[in-house]
């Protein structure tokens, strides 16, 4: 059950006004706002633990080392991971998927072997696969989506070939909110001996996620759109793969020794981050998934679910209405338009009214192709709104509507 009085207390930019209006805040997929203990976190951290870690033999950057692996673990917990050592710290998402993009393709790929992307993918996991398409030769796949926002399952299984290495693909969609069949998808790559990368940045938010259940092999997402600070990101690896791998940067910290003739890389999880890590932002980030933790990723999903569905029953009343995505497996993201009102003439006079929506092609460009369509305006929602500012949000669509 939601306590949604109180939760909203945890969060004091929701009572914030824009315009004299109350602040609607419903653009949550691209990022989430913080809960006071999340915030606090940071303050306690630079005022009581803040010293480099695994470098000094001082209290204190024992004390910082101790926070940062005990951090560790907690992502580790929260994705049911087997070790610690398959929990990398990146900077978010994006940097996660250039790692594997890089170093992947550097271990096991060769010129002509193919990845297998979808449509509906995030520029994120497109553009490190095409750097990789240039440096390399490597081929890239796309499984495409039906008129509902599904991924097409029999083309994806009509893609594999003996050149097929790697399946990259999102959880959940960040423009239409499906939610892809992924064990489905695992076990087919399996099939073939293939492991799967799945981005699940817009999937850890509201899906509880089991890296051992999955059977995934990569598994990736981003600190600030699950209520933790931006800048911080989570790489799971499975550690057959992560020891096959070669380090992505080089630097401090990823090395066991260091001569000009010869480096020897240190052990996992410390191969793949070099440098001083963002210490603060991975005991930060722990706080975070605790807080999401203590509400319940099933009481969220269950409320999130309703949200969405009574948005787009209201939505859907009124004339001319286009909503993009309509899986029968959504997370709550509403993309649509209406009529040939412009998305972005939608998004400013929405925000007129204290509503924050996205507006634009979602960093999806591919997939507005395929649409047909320049961009949507995309509502997404968090378990901290309510019914009552659904009720806004439609006013505030109807009041535009008129006004073209
Ligand atoms: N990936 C983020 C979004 O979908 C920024 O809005």
């Amino acid at each position: 059950m939601i306590d949604i009085q109180s939760i909203r207390e945890d969060f004091p930019i929701l009572a914030h006004t824009v315009y004299g209006k109350p602040l609607i805040y419903f653009d949550n997929a691209a990022t989430t706002q913080k809960p006071r203990a999340v915030v606090e976190k940071i303050t306690d951290g630079y005022y009581h633990v803040n010293a480099n870690v695994h470098r000094g033999v001082h209290f204190l950057s024992q004390a910082a080392t101790e926070a940062h692996e005990k951090a560790r673990q907690v992502v580790q917990q929260f994705l049911n991971a087997a070790s610690p050592n398959e929990i990398i710290f990146t900077r978010g998402t994006t940097e996660a998927i250039n790692l594997i993009a890089s170093s992947f393709t550097e271990a096991c790929m060769e010129e002509g072997d193919e990845v297998i992307l979808s449509a509906m993918e995030h520029h994120s996991n497109i553009v490190p696969w095409q750097l990789q398409a240039t440096r390399r030769g490597i081929v890239l796949k796309v499984v495409p989506v039906n008129g509902k926002g599904e991924l097409c399952m029999d083309t994806y299984r009509s893609l594999f070939s003996e050149r097929t290495k790697l399946v990259s693909l999102t959880h959940v969609s960040n423009v239409l909110g499906s939610i892809n069949p992924v064990k489905e998808i695992i076990r087919e790559a399996h099939a073939h001996d293939v492991p799967v990368l799945l981005d699940g940045a817009q999937s850890v938010p509201h899906i509880k996620v089991d890296m051992q259940a999955l059977d995934v092999d990569f598994y990736v997402f981003s600190g600030h759109k699950i209520y933790g600070p931006t800048g911080i990101g989570v790489l799971y690896g499975k550690e057959k793969w992560l020891d096959k791998l070669p380090p992505y940067q080089g630097g401090g910290e990823m090395i066991a020794s260091v001569s000009f003739e010869k480096t020897v890389f240190n052990e996992l999880p410390y191969k793949f981050e070099a440098g001083t890590p963002d210490y603060i932002g991975s005991t930060v980030l722990a706080e975070a998934l605790h807080y999401v933790g203590k509400i319940g990723l099933d009481a969220i999903a269950a409320y999130e679910k309703e949200l969405l569905q009574y948005a787009t029953r209201q939505l859907k009343t009124i004339d001319g209405t286009r909503i993009f995505g309509e899986a029968a497996e959504k997370s709550s993201v509403l993309s649509f338009l209406i009529g040939t009102i412009h998305p972005y003439d939608m998004g400013m006079l929405l925000d007129r009214l204290g509503i924050a929506v996205r507006t634009g092609h979602h960093c999806a460009q591919p997939l507005m192709n395929a649409l047909g369509i320049e961009g949507t305006v995309r509502a997404s929602f968090s378990f901290y709104n309510t019914k009552e500012e659904i009720d806004a949000f439609i006013a505030g669509v109807r009041q535009v509507k008129e006004m073209f």
